[in-house]
């Protein structure tokens, strides 16, 4: 069964938030009024998760999986679980990719890929060790350093850097940025600062990545690539450079139309856009654990349900007034 919304938009991106948890505590993520985490309970397990995985591969034809958190790399035995998912992957083939903060995958990277990883994202929003501090609340800019060359040297190609960038914290880094990626396999990219529940998001720390692309201009000559229709990033060669510098513009032009991806939150909701409010998710969680729903009868929930998808997002003035859209358990 392929899985297309009301807008013939055929979708086969499934982004998972693995837990809620995070050891960073980054000002643009979490929540200035700290939340609970979930239990246990409330999260899905690792059986759970790969009965889903399998649905949404086998019943609805998804091609690729996002594992995020929080931070994935937190949840325990996660290569105990990667090596079960390897399994399904061997049988059913898809693309496997994860977006990590980088601090934990060091001494885990090199079993990830053995167990069937294709894709790393590393989230890094300074290359200074004080100011990662001051935006992460941790101090660890040199073990995230470690990570990066470690996933390049095990060939991740390219290994992508998503980059948070917030005027007057780390706009001054763009340029050390496009440095940083010259001579290596690397791929930054510069996210717009996205409003969420209680985060630090106002109008004047926001800055467009127009503004960034012109700053960037001064210096380098860039040339756009082509784009694959659903990425959410706009991609361009450095005249010059190895690495690739990328601009994901979700508030100053968003990627709507082409978009191909559902969510599925930590306590298992299924979430149609990352903006979506909580009143308009269906619990996974719920059909998991009702004996009565079989893969496929699970699977049809899930494909009628992505009929009730918006076109778009709502627009700025909406998205900063909107409550529990929490992204540590949304995973971005
Ligand atoms: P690739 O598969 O490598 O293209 O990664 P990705 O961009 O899909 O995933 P990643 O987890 O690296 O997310 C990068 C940024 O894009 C994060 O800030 C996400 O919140 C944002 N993002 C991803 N999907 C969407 C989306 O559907 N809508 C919006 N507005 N932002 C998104
Ligand atoms: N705006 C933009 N991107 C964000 N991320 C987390 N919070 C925000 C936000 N408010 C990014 C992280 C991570 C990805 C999953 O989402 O940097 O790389």
């Amino acid at each position: 069964m392929q899985s297309k919304d009301k807008f013939g938009r055929t979708h086969d991106y499934l982004r998972i938030s693995l837990t809620d948890k995070c050891n960073l505590n980054c000002s643009y993520c979490n929540p200035v009024i700290s939340e609970r985490n979930l239990n246990k309970e409330e999260i899905l397990s690792y059986d759970e998760l790969l009965r889903l995985i399998k649905i949404f591969v086998v019943n609805l034809s998804y091609k690729k999986i996002r594992l995020t958190g929080g931070e994935p790399l937190v949840r325990k035995n996660i290569l105990t679980f990667f090596v079960a998912l390897h399994k399904i992957k061997n049988e059913y083939p898809f693309e496997l990719c994860l977006t990590t903060n980088g601090t934990l995958l060091e001494d885990k990277i090199e079993k990830l890929k053995e167990f069937g990883l294709d894709k790393i994202n590393i989230s890094l929003d300074s290359l200074q060790a004080e100011r990662f501090y001051f935006i992460t609340g941790k101090d660890n800019l040199h073990s995230v350093l470690r990570s990066i060359d470690k996933a390049e040297s095990l060939g991740f190609s390219p290994v992508k850097i998503n980059t948070v960038v917030m005027r007057g914290i780390n706009d001054d880094e763009v340029i050390d940025f496009v440095e940083f990626v010259k001579d290596r396999n690397l791929n930054v990219r510069f996210i717009e600062f996205m409003p969420f529940s209680n985060n630090s998001w106002n109008e004047n720390i926001f800055i467009s990545n127009g503004e960034l692309l012109k700053t960037i201009e001064t210096k380098y000559r860039l040339e756009e690539l082509d784009s694959c229709r659903e990425k959410v990033a706009k991609d361009f060669r450095i005249i010059g450079h190895k690495g690739k510098v990328s601009f994901i513009s979700s508030i100053s032009d968003h990627f709507c139309q082409s978009c191909n991806r559902l969510r599925i939150t930590a306590n298992g909701n299924l979430k149609l856009c990352l903006f979506s409010q909580i009143d308009s998710e269906l619990s996974l969680i719920s059909l998991l654990r009702n004996s009565l729903f079989s893969d496929e009868a699970i699977a049809s929930r899930i494909a009628v349900h992505l009929h009730k998808k918006k076109y778009n997002h709502p627009d700025i003035d909406e998205l900063i007034s909107l409550q529990n859209n929490n992204m540590l358990s949304i995973g971005g």
